[in-house]
């Protein structure tokens, strides 16, 4: 059985520096100076030693886009960015909505091996909206799919989300929602403010995402389905979640937010770069700062990346042609670190929460999110929290290079990451 010896974490950031022992797959011991002997030593100097990290919503583009990105460069971007898990949305060419494609991503994520790769199926046949996909197929297909969504499209017809979440609740399913009514954002480019009219941009206005989020909230009473909310990005939506998890009656909703709406405006349109386009899009001040507090207070469950490569034609390019959309998996982690954690609003065991704990249960996946303890599965990330670095767009290990942090300097450097006690990411290299 192969051992892995970090030497000096503080799991969680918490107390003087330990050891830790990793035998196979699992964590072995736990302890000051540990006398053993090990097939690799990682000398962490104190390092943050935390779950590793679950993303609830990546776009890997296989099949279809591999110029944008395949399964095996984006686990790569997942590892690196301390993940060891994450859900590839259904909005790929063909549409993963039956067996075939979802089994194929599933093993396409086996065989690379870096970051465990759960397949999202889509709700609708084609993401068309007009008629379920075989949800309970997909489910019972290898690929055991528990997350259902149309990202990219809102399931924007009342009656289709209701019998989503009641067909997926027979199997305890999730239906994870990108909140959008279509007829409110016809032609949309940017957020409907101030900016947008000065730029002459056509608007995509905050109710046409609270709308959606207050119906399927509703919904989900109503029926006893799990909604997930795909990225929040107004302060409107965070106000109807908190009012709706503090009913009685609220059963299961849970809500994501992108670390781009947690750190940038619609004061980034001013260039037109369409790096800076995304849907939903960039949004105010006191949406970013209204998101911040309601990730801190548990309004809104988790972090999730929305990690979203083009290909360079689909963004280089004049605003209105580019496609929506940012990378996400590398930048994570020194986002929420600086808006997060610099700011006060969570310690190192929140960030636990939002990037492992919530999406792991969210997800249903039992083997991720777990504690640092002895005995548990050694699916980890190593942090340095000191260190900042400078993000390079072009150096990502994704095939898009539409980061809109290109040159910014970020903290919370990913030393480590480890799935099943393996190593798939260290100082910054792959691990295959
Ligand atoms: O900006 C976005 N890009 N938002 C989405 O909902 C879809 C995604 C994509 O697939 O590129």
């Amino acid at each position: 059985m192969s051992r892995l010896l970090l030497k000096d974490v503080r799991p969680y950031g918490e107390g003087e520096p330990v050891d830790v022992l990793v035998e196979g797959e699992v964590i072995a011991e736990i302890g000051a100076n540990l006398e053993v002997d090990a097939d690799e030593i990682v000398q962490a100097g104190g390092a943050v030693l935390l779950p590793g990290f679950v993303d609830l919503h990546t776009h890997l583009r296989e099949p279809g886009r591999e110029d944008a990105e395949t399964v095996e460069t984006g686990s790569s971007a997942a590892a690196l960015g301390g993940y060891t898990a994450v859900f590839a949305m259904a909005n790929t060419d063909p549409v993963a909505d039956n067996a075939v494609i979802v089994e194929h991503v599933w093993r396409r994520g086996r065989e690379v091996g870096l970051v465990d790769v759960h397949p999202v199926g889509a709700v609708t046949v084609g993401l068309k909206g007009e008629k379920l996909a075989e949800l309970g197929t997909m489910r019972r297909s290898a690929a055991e799919v528990r997350v259902f969504s149309d990202d990219g499209h809102c399931v924007h017809d009342p009656l289709i989300m209701r019998r989503a979440l009641e067909y997926t609740k027979s199997f305890g399913g999730v239906v994870a929602q990108h909140a959008e009514e279509p007829r409110l954002t016809v032609g949309a480019q940017a957020h409907e403010g101030a900016n947008a009219a000065r730029l002459g941009l056509a608007g995509w206005p905050a109710p046409a995402e609270e709308a959606i989020v207050a119906r399927d909230c509703l919904l989900a009473g109503h029926t006893g389905g799990t909604l997930h909310v795909c990225h929040v990005s107004t302060s409107g939506t965070a106000d109807i979640l908190r009012w709706w998890k503090s009913r009685e009656t609220a059963g299961q909703v849970s809500a994501e937010v992108t670390p781009h709406h947690l750190l940038l405006t619609d004061d980034r349109l001013e260039t037109y770069d369409p790096v800076n386009k995304v849907n939903p899009p960039l949004r105010t001040d006191a949406d970013v700062l209204a998101l911040r507090q309601a990730l801190a207070d548990g309004t809104v469950d988790c972090v999730a990346t929305d990690h979203a490569p083009h290909a360079a034609q689909d963004k280089d390019c004049e605003w209105s042609a580019a496609k929506p959309g940012m990378l996400g998996l590398q930048t994570a982690l020194g986002i929420v670190v600086q808006t997060m954690v610099r700011s006060g609003l969570l310690d190192w065991r929140g960030v636990a929460r939002v990037m492992s704990e919530r999406p792991a249960e969210i997800g249903g996946l039992a083997d991720q999110g777990r504690p640092v303890a002895v005995g548990e599965p050694a699916n980890l990330v190593l942090v340095d929290p000191e260190t900042e670095w400078t993000v390079r767009g072009a150096e990502l290990a994704s095939l898009g290079e539409n980061s809109p942090f290109d040159g910014m300097q970020l903290p919370g450097r990913v030393v480590a990451t480890m799935l099943r006690g393996r190593l798939t990411a260290h100082e910054g290299k792959v691990r295959r």
